[in-house]
Formats: C-alpha cells, structure tokens, sequence
C-alpha cells in the first residue's frame, strides 16, 4: 500500500520549516553575539535648557554609560569608541557609571588608559558610580574611591553626591543607589534651581526618590543597557529597573525634568539584538 501523498507533504513540510527556523536562529544569534555588540550608534540630539548663558550655547556634551571593562568586553572595542568621542571633540563628558566589571581594582589600569584617550586636560570629563563598580555584593567601597583617587590624579572629576561648576553649568552627581549610596538631598545641596544643571544617576529609578522637589534641567543615567536584546512589538524582556518607561531614550518626567537612559556602551554578557551599543551627543541650545 502507497503511503498517504498529503501526509508525506504535510512531513516534507514541517522538516524543511524546521531546517529554516533553526537556520534563521542560527544566523540570528551569530549578529546579536559576533555583530551587534559591537555596531556603536552615535546619538545626535538637542539638550534645551532654561537660563542658559550665552557662552555655554552650542558647546556639545557627551553622555556615555555602562562601559563595563572587563574581560567579557572587548578592549579595542572600547578604545576605539574612546577614539571616536576624542575625535568629536565635545566640550564635556558625563559618564553615568558602571566604568568596569571586576572583582576588586584588577580592571582600573584599563579604565585608565581608556579616559587617557579623551585629553581631561583638553575638555571637562566627570564621572559617577554605578553598581558594578561597587564589585561582588555591590560592596567594595575602597575599589570606587580607588578608582575615582586614581581618575581624579589624572584630571576626570568623580562626583558621589556632589555638585561641580563648569561655565555657569551645574553637574550634579549621586552615588549608586544599589550601594546605599544615593544621596540626592546631598548631592543638591547648594544647587540653584535659577540656573541650568544636568545631573547625572546610574539607576533611573531614582528619578522617582524624594529628594528632587527643587530640580530642574535634564538628568542623564544607565544601567538597563537599553535592555540589550528586544523583540519586535515587545521590547526588552529583561530590564534590571522597576519603570519600564525608563529602559531608554528621553523620557519627559513632568515640566521640569527630562531624564535620559543611554543604552551603554558595553556589557556583562556579549550579547545584543535591536539593541545597539550608544554615544550620545547633546548640543545645548536655550529653551525656549
Ligand atoms: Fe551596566
């Protein structure tokens, strides 16, 4: 007796979508791992801010975070990320934390060399911590001050709950919430809500703690990594914050505050889908 012609197609059929599917996969999961990673987007957007001085108008801030030095992260990627934000030669550069992956200060002389690539003597640079500076249990306060000592000899400014001056610009940056650290209450002390500010926080969470009732002007953070892979119509199935809103990109938080997420620059896994590593450049412009 022949066999069944509808049933030998209907078997035809399902071996050769099976063949595709994992096909597909296959090449899928080689771009997010080998190709994605890697394929850096530069940013390009307006930083409106009220009460600007003339002299601040049109002057360009870098926002990088998340670089994640470590032996996960490929080092000449970094630098030659690092090179290409030298190369566009920004006024300032805010980076909001998690600079390494390490277990105490072994990845630091890497962390090092890379700011040494963007001439601190040549354009202001600061940075804030995030967790994984903290290390194992988010823990090892000696690792960051070690860090911020180390980066602050060679001109980058560390700010942990703290507020700094750059031409009539305030920068204010927390510590690391996961730390026990965040202090904004601190870090605003003497702030003047009269002129324009940019602060910096790793967790965007934080957007939401008391503390921030006199604030206005942008607030710059990191740590989801955009979410790192997202599928189409549902976005990042795994997000390390509470607010899914906050995962990336600009996000309005009420009349007086804009906060934006960088989607980072590195990673703790190598891996990336529709979620490509970012340098964003803001142009400050007055509001009108
Ligand atoms: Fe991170």
């Amino acid at each position: 007796m022949s066999p069944d012609p509808r049933k030998v197609n209907r078997r035809r059929f399902l071996r050769s979508a099976g063949r595709w599917t994992a096909a597909v996969a296959g090449v899928a999961g080689l771009y997010a791992w080998r190709i994605e990673p890697h394929w850096l987007e530069i940013v390009e957007r307006d930083m409106p801010l009220a009460n600007l001085p003339a002299n601040l108008a049109g002057k360009r801030v870098v926002h990088l975070t998340d670089i994640h030095v470590s032996r996960v992260v490929d080092q000449a990627y970094l630098e030659r990320a690092f090179d290409q934000v030298a190369e566009l030669d920004p006024d300032v550069v805010l980076v909001t934390g998690d600079l390494m992956t390490a277990k105490a200060t072994e990845q630091i002389p890497s962390v090092l060399s890379l700011f040494n690539r963007l001439d601190p003597d040549q354009r202001c640079i600061v940075v804030t911590p995030g967790n994984h500076d903290y290390c194992r249990f988010v823990s090892q306060h000696g690792v960051v001050s070690s860090l911020f000592e180390q980066l602050g000899r060679m001109g980058v400014h560390g700010l942990r709950n703290q507020r700094m001056e750059y031409d009539g610009l305030q920068i204010v940056g927390c510590d690391e919430w996961m730390a026990g650290r965040f202090n904004i209450r601190v870090a605003l002390d003497e702030y003047d809500p009269s002129r324009p500010a940019i602060a910096m926080t790793h967790n965007p969470d934080t957007v939401d703690y008391a503390g921030w009732e006199d604030y206005r002007g942008w607030i710059l953070a990191g740590h989801t990594h955009g979410g790192q892979c997202r599928l189409p119509y549902f976005g990042a199935p795994i997000i390390p914050i509470r607010n899914r809103l906050y995962t990336a990109g600009e996000v309005k938080l009420d009349d007086r505050r804009t906060l934006y997420v960088g989607r980072g620059l590195g990673y703790t896994r190598r891996v990336r889908f529709l979620c490509s590593p970012e340098i964003t450049v803001f142009r400050l412009t007055q509001m009108a």
